[in-house]
């Protein structure tokens, strides 16, 4: 092969590597923590739909797991294997018990806002409400 056409063949090959990790890293749920200052909110992403209050981080059907100290966001991850995933939500030291949606289909990004104090929270879809 001419050098030219090595050059254009590596860079073919690049661009096609990065399409594909695109492709497969999976879908992104984007929670906006807008609770009073500093009340910390904790999600999880789980294979299993459940009710009540969640045992934070001891399970085998866990996706993912991330939380933050209001007025800071996060994100979980759902990777692309999976076909449909819930979720569930807390916020730390809350006399309010976890909230459970779900299943979702893994097909798309989504996001969900909490709103409220401490003791009297919610969560919804981002521009639900
Ligand atoms: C937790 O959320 C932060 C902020 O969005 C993000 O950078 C980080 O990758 C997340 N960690 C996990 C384990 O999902």
């Amino acid at each position: 092969m001419k050098p030219n056409h090595v050059f254009v063949l590596t860079i073919s090959i690049i661009i096609s590597l990065i399409a594909f990790i695109s492709l497969t890293e999976g879908k992104i749920v984007t929670i906006e923590n807008k609770l009073d200052k500093n009340t910390a909110a904790m999600a999880a992403a789980l294979t299993y739909m459940g009710s009540g209050r969640y045992n934070w981080g001891e399970d085998d059907g866990l996706i993912d797991y991330n939380w933050s100290v209001s007025h800071h966001g996060f994100e979980l991850s759902i990777p692309d294997d999976m076909i449909t995933f819930n979720l569930v939500f807390g916020v730390a030291g809350s006399i309010k018990e976890d909230k459970w949606f779900g299943p979702f289909d893994n097909t798309q990004d989504i996001c969900w806002h909490y709103h409220g104090h401490q003791n009297n929270w919610k969560v919804y879809p981002c521009g639900s409400q």
